[in-house]
Parts: C-alpha cells; sequence; structure tokens
C-alpha cells in the first residue's frame, strides 16, 4: 500500500460529541496512543480521530519496563508536544500512576494535563473513582475510563494478564462499567479482556468503548504507535505491524485507519478467547 495523500485528512476537530455521534450510526472510530508532534501531524493527515498520550510512554520512550515510573512533568512535556503537531484530532492524556489517588489530586493533575492540551483525561480503575469522575465531570473536564488489563496494576496482576476471563472477573468489569459510566466518564478503554465481554459492555453504554486486545466489538480500536510501525521487540498479540504491508510510515497508518473502520481489524488472531 502506498499512501493516497490527504483523502482521509480530518476535515473538522473532533470533540467526544464526534465520538459519540459515530457510536450511535455504528461507525467505527481509530484512536492511536503517540507522543510526539510530527507523529501527532501524520495521525491528523491519515484521519484518526482521537491520539491518546499514554503513560505507555514510559515503556515506549523512556525504556521502563512498566508505566510505573512516569511522572506528570513527563506526561505534560509529551501532551505539549502532541497538542502543537495535531489541531484537529482529539487529544486524550493519561494521568499517571499515583496522580489522582484522592479525587482532590485527580482534580488538580487533570487540571494540568487539560491545561498543557487535552481535551479528556484517562485514568485507569473501577468503582473506586465513582467520586473521582463526578467530581471531574461536574467541573467540566471529561473523562475516559479504563477497565481490563490496566497497566498501573500490573503489580497487583502479577503481570501483564487478560481480565475478565472468568465468570465473576467478568461481571465485576461490566459492573464497573456501568457505574462509571453512570459517573459521567465519556469514554472507556477496554484492554485485554475477552472478545465476548467487550461487546456485552460496549452494547450496555451509551458512551463509546475503546478496545485494545478486546476483540472487533467495540466502537473503536486503539494500539500504541510503535506497534504499528513494528518497533517493539516483542509486540504484543492483539498488535499489529502495519508496516509489513506499506510502503512507508504514513501508508502504515493509513492502513491501520481503513482496516479499523472498514471492520477488518483486530482479528481473530488478535483476541483473547
Ligand atoms: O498508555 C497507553 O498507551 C494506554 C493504551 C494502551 C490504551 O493506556
Amino acid at each position: 500500500m502506498v499512501y493516497q495523500g490527504n483523502s482521509d485528512k480530518l476535515e473538522k476537530k473532533v470533540s467526544i460529541k464526534t465520538l459519540q455521534a459515530l457510536k450511535t450510526q455504528t461507525e467505527k472510530f481509530v484512536t492511536v496512543a503517540l507522543y510526539d508532534a510530527p507523529m501527532a501531524a501524520m495521525a491528523e493527515r491519515c484521519g484518526v480521530q482521537a491520539v491518546l498520550v499514554g503513560d505507555s510512554l514510559g515503556m515506549t520512550v523512556l525504556g521502563h519496563d512498566s508505566t510505573i515510573p512516569v511522572t506528570m512533568e513527563q506526561m505534560i512535556y509529551h501532551v505539549e508536544a502532541v497538542a502543537r503537531g495535531n489541531k484537529k484530532s482529539l487529544i486524550i492524556g493519561d494521568l499517571p500512576f499515583m496522580s489522582y489517588a484522592t479525587p482532590e489530586q485527580a482534580m488538580t493533575n487533570a487540571s494540568r494535563i487539560m491545561r498543557a492540551g487535552a481535551h479528556v483525561v484517562k485514568l485507569e480503575g473501577g468503582a473506586w473513582l465513582e467520586q473521582t469522575i463526578i467530581m471531574l465531570s461536574e467541573r467540566g473536564i471529561p473523562v475516559c475510563a479504563h477497565l481490563g488489563l490496566t497497566p498501573q496494576s500490573v503489580n497487583k496482576f502479577g503481570g501483564f494478564r487478560v481480565q475478565g476471563k472468568n465468570k465473576a472477573q467478568a461481571s465485576q468489569i461490566l459492573n464497573d462499567a456501568k457505574l462509571l459510566a453512570n459517573a459521567g466518564a465519556d469514554l472507556l478503554v477496554l484492554e485485554c479482556v475477552p472478545p465476548t465481554l467487550a461487546k456485552q459492555i460496549t452494547d450496555k453504554l451509551s458512551i463509546p468503548t475503546i478496545g485494545i486486545g478486546a476483540g472487533a466489538d467495540t466502537d473503536a480500536q486503539v494500539l500504541v504507535i510503535n506497534d504499528i510501525l513494528g518497533l517493539t521487540e516483542k509486540p504484543p498479540k492483539f498488535s499489529k505491524n502495519f508496516l509489513v504491508e506499506a510502503a512507508d510510515i504514513p501508508s502504515a497508518l493509513q492502513k491501520f485507519v481503513r482496516d479499523v473502520r472498514e471492520g477488518t481489524f483486530p482479528e481473530e488472531q488478535h483476541c483473547f478467547g
């Protein structure tokens, strides 16, 4: 595949309302986790509706083996860079480990990420975040919740493991999803859960779900740019190197965008059954 120019370019600024409307129209949308201005600009040209400045940058950019060491200052630095490079996609900024342990701390740090250029803040966790999400949402800060494999809890999980495989875990994740949506979350990332559970949650919630290793039935897909471009030494099962079938980097990203929109990514081999 050769990059076909600006044909997929975002025409209008994307908001959470845009993503909500896409869910209502059952049109898939695309999210990419990325960390710098040139990649952010390329994502805008390729029609990526939402960019996530993920704390995965701890591993993909900074060489750590988890997201735990990532600081607020590092997140702010990268959110500012992405915001300079991209004026149209919705920018989701991750709150790093222990930056939202109390609702007050979440308010302070969410404000810092928003001032750096994010339009939405993402935080990981279940029912314990209910009050925090109510507080942020009531004060005008859009929230993306994150359930399933939440990497900041890797030490609690005993490794990067698929979540929601047994009945008890699955109903816990489903109940948390409903609770956080009712609290005011605007988006929900579902990471490494069985496709049947992701579909059940997606069908139940009115807010859009963004899947990674969660099957083909979520409203959107997200992958990390390093995985899309084959930069990861041991790529996760749920990812795909799109550069293998593409002539250059923009073509690879454009292929990811098109495959998600057309429902040809992810395939069964990328899922945890
Ligand atoms: O930090 C990140 O990039 C993420 C995605 C993998 C969902 O949280």
